[in-house]
C-alpha cells in the first residue's frame, strides 16, 4: 500500500513538494492541513488531494496519513512536528529543522521517545549530483580536501510581511538560504570545529547578509556566503591537492559535477626567463588565452540530471527508511540536523552584535 502523506501548510514550497511527490514510487498525498479550510480546499483541488483538515491542532492518531510533511514557517516546525510525533506519525520537516538548536533537540527527543521516524527535508542531500560529488571526493578524485566554498544568495526587496524577513517566524538569510551550503558541508566533512562570521542585520531584524568561515577536523577550511539582498554565484566548489570538484548548476538543484584535475606544481621551477615563458607573456598569446577561456571552460562534466523537479528523492528516502523500520535516515540523521542548527546558532551569535 502507498505511504499516505499529509501536507502541512499551503505555501509555495508545499506546491512544489506535491508536484515532486508524483515522481516518487509508493507515495501519495492524502491530506492537506491548513489554518483555513478554504485555502486547504483550494490547495487540495489544485492537486487532486482527497482530504482537508482545518487547523494544525486537529491532527490525531486517527488522522488519515502516515507521514507529515511540515512546510510551515520555521518558528512553527517544533510545535507542528511534535504534535504529529505524539500522535504516532512520521515527520519530514522542512529546512531549517527548527528555529534554534534548543527546539531542534526537543523535536529529536520527542521522535526518539515515541520511536517515530523523523527527518529534515534537506532535499539536496538526495540529489544525484550531490551524491556523485561526495562519491568522487571519497574515491580521492581531487586528493586531500583542503578548501571548500558554498554560496546561496538572492536579491529580494525587504518585506516584513514575508517570512524570509520576519524574525518572529524564523526568517533570515541563514534559515532561508545559508542552511543549504552549511548542511552540505556538514554532510561532506562533519560538524565544523571552528565557526566565525561577519554579517549585517536589516531593518526588520533578521541577518540579510553573512560571510562565514568554517574549520573542519583534519584542517580543511570553508567559506559560505548567504544573502537575502544580493545575488551570488550560488555554487559549491571543493578544492583538493589534486584538483577541484564543483556543482554544475545551482547549489539547490545541481545537474552535474565538474571535475578539474591538476597534479601539485613544484613552485619555483619556472624562472619566467625561458623562451616559451617570455613568449607566453606577449599580447597575442595572452589574447588567444583570453578567447580560449571565454569559449571553453576547463574540467570534465559528469552529467547527473535529476528527474521530475528533484523533490521526490527525499520522499523515496523516507519510504526506504520506513520499509526498513528505521527511525532516522542514515543520510540526514537527527544528530546532524542538531549539529547544523548549532552551527547556525553560532553564526547568529557572532553576527548579532555587529549591527546594521
Ligand atoms: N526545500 C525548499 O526548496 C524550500 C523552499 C522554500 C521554503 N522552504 C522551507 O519551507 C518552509 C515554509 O516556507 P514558505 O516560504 O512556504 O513559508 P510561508 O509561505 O511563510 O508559510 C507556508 C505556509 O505555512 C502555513 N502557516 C502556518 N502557520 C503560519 C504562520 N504563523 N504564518 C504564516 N504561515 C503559516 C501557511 O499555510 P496555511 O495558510 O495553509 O496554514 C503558509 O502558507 C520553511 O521552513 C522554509 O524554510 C523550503
Amino acid at each position: 500500500m502507498d505511504t499516505r502523506w499529509a501536507i502541512f501548510g499551503t505555501g509555495g514550497i508545499s506546491a512544489k513538494f506535491v508536484s515532486g511527490l508524483r515522481h516518487a514510487k509508493g507515495a501519495k498525498p492524502q491530506l492537506v492541513v491548513s489554518r483555513s479550510a478554504e485555502s486547504g480546499r483550494r490547495f487540495a483541488q489544485a492537486f487532486g488531494i482527497p482530504e482537508v483538515a482545518e487547523g494544525y491542532d486537529s491532527v490525531t492518531a486517527a488522522s488519515p496519513f502516515d507521514v507529515a510533511y511540515i512546510a510551515t514557517p520555521p518558528s512553527e516546525h517544533a510545535r507542528h512536528a511534535i504534535a504529529c510525533i505524539e500522535a504516532g506519525k512520521a515527520v519530514l520537516i522542512e529546512k531549517p529543522f527548527a528555529s534554534s538548536v534548543a527546539e531542534a533537540r526537543r523535536i529529536a527527543d520527542a521522535a526518539r521517545a515515541q520511536g517515530v521516524f523523523c527527518m529534515e527535508a534537506m532535499w539536496t542531500r538526495f540529489n544525484p549530483a550531490a551524491r556523485r560529488l561526495r562519491d568522487l571526493i571519497r574515491d580521492g578524485a581531487i586528493g586531500e580536501v583542503r578548501q571548500a566554498h558554498g554560496a546561496f544568495c538572492f536579491t529580494n526587496k525587504p518585506d516584513a510581511a514575508n517570512t524570509s524577513f520576519d524574525p518572529q517566524r524564523g526568517g533570515g538569510a541563514l534559515a532561508q538560504l545559508g542552511v543549504y551550503p552549511i548542511s552540505l558541508l556538514h554532510w561532506l566533512f562533519g560538524a565544523p570545529e571552528g565557526v566565525e562570521a561577519f554579517g549585517r542585520i536589516g531593518d526588520t531584524g533578521v541577518e540579510e547578509d553573512a560571510a562565514i568561515s568554517l574549520r573542519f577536523a583534519g584542517g580543511a577550511v570553508a567559506t559560505v556566503n548567504t544573502s537575502l539582498r544580493a545575488l551570488g554565484d550560488n555554487g559549491l566548489r571543493i578544492g583538493g591537492t589534486h584538483g577541484s570538484i564543483a556543482f554544475e548548476g545551482p547549489i539547490f538543484r545541481p545537474y552535474g559535477v565538474r571535475v578539474q584535475r591538476m597534479a601539485p606544481r613544484r613552485k619555483g621551477s619556472d624562472t619566467g626567463l625561458g623562451r616559451k615563458a617570455l613568449l607566453r607573456e606577449q599580447g597575442l598569446p595572452q589574447k588567444l588565452s583570453q578567447w580560449h577561456g571565454l569559449l571553453t571552460r576547463s574540467g570534465k562534466v559528469d552529467r547527473q540530471l535529476f528527474a521530475g523537479n528533484g523533490y521526490h528523492y527525499q520522499v523515496e528516502e523516507v519510504g526506504r527508511c520506513l520499509a526498513a523500520g528505521l527511525q532516522e535516515s542514515p543520510e540526514m540523521t537527527l544528530a546532524d540536523s542538531i549539529a547544523v542548527m548549532e552551527t547556525m546558532d553560532t553564526v547568529r551569535e557572532r553576527i548579532g552584535g555587529q549591527g546594521k
